[in-house]
C-alpha cells in the first residue's frame, strides 16, 4: 500500500533566537511555530506525521499533545540525522514522505497539497520546494545546471560567492520517495563547515545515482520564510497577522487599520462588527456581529455576543450578552459574566460577578465576587468590598434595587430586589426586599460658622 507521510523537524534549540524558550515553541499570532506547521499538515490526508524531537522534547509533546508521533534525536547532529531519527516507524513504507521544518509556520496546507501533486505525477524520486528570496542570506541554495535541472543544495555556510548570488532557496519542504530518501541518508557524511549531516545533501546523491529530482517553485517567498531570530519572527507574524485580517475582511468584517491590528489564529468574528485600531484579541475569543471593538481594546479568551460595544476597555476569560456595552477604561477580570444589555461605563472593574439584564454599572466601580440581579442602578464609586484581607465573600443584589454613589458594600451580606441604598452607606448588613439602608453620619449644619473662620474675621 502507497502511504503518504510527513516528517516535522523540531528537535533544535533554536540558538540565533537567544532564548529560553525552545525555537518552534515561540509564537506567530498566539500559536507556536510548530503548531502552526502542524495546522497545515493536518489539512491533508497523512498516513503517519511524525515530529523530531530533541531541545524540549516533554515541552514540544505537550504542546501537540496526540496529534502526532514522536521520536528523540538526542544530540542536533543535522537536519538529515534528525530525519534518520525516524526510521523505526517509516523505513519500511512504500510512498512518499514530506520533511517540513517547524521554524516555518506560514506555509499554507494548500502549498504542500500541490507539492505532493507535482511530485506524484513527475515521479520523481525527490522534490523540493522552492522560492525566489529578495534576500537569500542563510537559506540553502539551489543549484541547477544550465537545462534547469536541480543538482544539488548549497548552505549558505558552504557556498562560494557565485553560489551566493543565487536567489532561489530551499524552502527546507521536500517529498521524497520513502524508501528512496532512508537508503540516501545512510550517505550522507558531515564533511561541511558546520561538522552536520544535511538533509538536503540528498538531493546531490540522487543526482549522483542519476535518479530523477524535481523543483516545484512557489510565488509567494513570504509563505516559506523560515524563522531563525527574532527579526524573522516579527516579520511572520506580521505577514501571519496580514493574512488573518484580510481572512475576517473577506467574511465581512470591519477594519480601521488592519496594519496595527493584532488577531491571534482561532479568534472568531462575525459580520459587521468593526474593529477598530490598536486592538487586540487573542486566545479563544469568539465575537459575534454588529459588535464594535472600540480603539486599544485587548481581549483575551472572552466571548463577545453580537452587538455589543467594547470602547477602549481591557477583557480577560468573561462573557457579555447581546446588547451590553463596557468603556472606557474597563476592566473585566476572568469571570465575569455581563447579561443582556447591562451597560458598564468607565473605570469599572468585574471580577467573578454575574450583572443580570438591563443593569447600570456607570462610573468608578469595583465589583468582585458578587451578583446582580436586574434593572440595578449602581451610582458612581460603588465598591463591593469582597476581601477581608484572608477570604473572598459574595455579595448579592436584587432585581430593580438602587445603589447610591459612593456606597460601600461589605462582603457578605445580602440586598434583597427593590432595596434602596443610600450614597455614602457603609452598608455591612443584609437589606430586606423594598427597605432603604442608610448608614452614615448624619450632617449637622453649624449656622454662621464661615464668618468665625480666622481668615474671613
Ligand atoms: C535549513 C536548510 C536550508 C533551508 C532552510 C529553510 C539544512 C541543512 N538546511 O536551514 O537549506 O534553506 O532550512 O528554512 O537542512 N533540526 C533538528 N535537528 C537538527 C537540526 C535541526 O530537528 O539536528 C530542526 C530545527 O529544529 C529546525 C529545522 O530542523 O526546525 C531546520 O533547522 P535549522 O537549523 O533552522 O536549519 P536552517 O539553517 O534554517
Ligand atoms: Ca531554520
Amino acid at each position: 500500500m502507497s502511504t503518504r507521510n510527513t516528517i516535522i523537524l523540531a528537535a533544535g534549540k533554536g540558538t540565533r533566537m537567544k532564548s529560553d524558550l525552545y525555537k518552534v515553541l515561540h509564537q506567530v499570532c498566539g500559536k507556536t511555530m510548530v503548531d502552526c506547521v502542524l495546522t497545515q499538515v493536518e489539512k491533508i490526508n497523512m498516513d503517519n506525521i511524525v515530529t523530531v524531537v530533541g531541545y524540549g522534547a516533554e515541552a514540544v509533546e505537550e504542546q501537540l499533545g496526540k496529534r502526532s508521533q514522536y521520536v528523540l534525536q538526542k544530540q542536533q547532529l543535522g537536519t538529515g540525522d534528525a530525519v534518520k531519527k525516524t526510521s523505526p516507524i517509516l523505513n519500511d513504507l512504500e510512498g512518499s514522505t514530506m520533511v517540513v521544518s517547524g521554524d516555518t509556520p506560514l506555509f499554507k496546507a494548500d502549498t504542500f497539497n500541490k507539492l505532493f501533486d507535482y511530485h506524484e505525477d513527475s515521479k520523481a524520486v525527490a522534490t523540493v520546494l522552492t522560492s525566489k528570496a529578495p534576500n537569500p542570506f542563510g537559506y540553502g541554495r539551489v543549484i541547477r545546471d544550465s537545462e534547469g535541472n536541480v543538482n544539488k543544495i548549497v548552505e549558505q555556510k558552504d557556498a562560494s560567492e557565485a553560489e551566493k548570488k543565487i536567489d532561489e532557496i530551499n524552502t527546507g519542504v521536500y517529498v521524497f520517495d520513502n524508501k528512496a530518501l532512508f537508503a540516501a541518508l545512510n550517505m550522507v557524511n558531515n564533511d561541511n563547515a558546520q561538522g552536520e549531516y544535511y538533509l538536503p545533501d540528498v538531493i546531490g546523491i540522487f543526482k549522483e545515482q542519476g535518479k530523477k529530482i524535481g523543483a516545484y517553485q512557489m510565488d509567494d517567498f513570504n509563505e516559506s520564510m523560515g524563522v531563525n531570530d527574532r527579526i524573522a519572527l516579527s516579520n511572520a507574524n506580521k505577514v501571519m497577522q496580514r493574512r488573518i485580517n484580510e481572512s475576517h475582511m473577506a467574511n465581512g468584517v470591519s477594519f480601521v487599520n488592519p496594519d496595527n491590528t493584532y488577531i491571534d489564529f482561532d479568534v472568531k468574528i462575525g459580520q459587521d462588527t468593526l474593529i477598530e485600531a490598536g486592538v487586540q484579541i487573542h486566545g479563544e475569543t469568539e465575537i459575534g456581529s454588529h459588535c464594535k471593538v472600540g480603539a486599544n481594546s485587548e481581549i483575551h479568551d472572552c466571548k463577545i455576543h453580537d452587538n455589543v460595544n467594547v470602547i477602549s476597555s481591557y477583557l480577560q476569560e468573561s462573557e457579555m450578552l447581546e446588547g451590553s456595552d463596557i468603556g472606557p477604561y474597563s476592566h473585566l477580570r476572568p469571570k465575569a459574566f455581563i447579561g443582556k444589555n447591562v451597560h458598564l461605563g468607565n473605570f469599572v472593574e468585574v471580577k467573578k460577578a454575574k450583572i443580570d439584564e438591563g443593569t447600570k454599572v456607570g462610573h468608578l466601580t469595583y465589583v468582585g465576587n458578587a451578583h446582580l440581579g436586574k434593572d440595578i442602578n449602581v451610582g458612581c464609586g460603588v465598591i463591593f468590598a469582597n476581601y477581608d484581607g484572608k477570604n473572598k465573600h459574595e455579595t448579592n443584589v436584587g432585581d430593580a434595587s438602587f445603589i447610591g454613589s459612593n456606597a460601600n458594600l461589605i462582603a457578605p451580606v445580602n440586598i434583597e430586589d427593590h432595596s434602596f441604598i443610600a450614597a455614602g452607606s457603609t452598608i455591612t448588613d443584609n437589606v430586606k426586599q423594598y427597605d432603604m439602608a442608610i448608614a452614615r453620619q448624619r450632617q449637622t449644619n453649624k449656622a454662621g460658622y464661615y464668618k468665625k473662620l480666622p481668615y474671613n474675621g
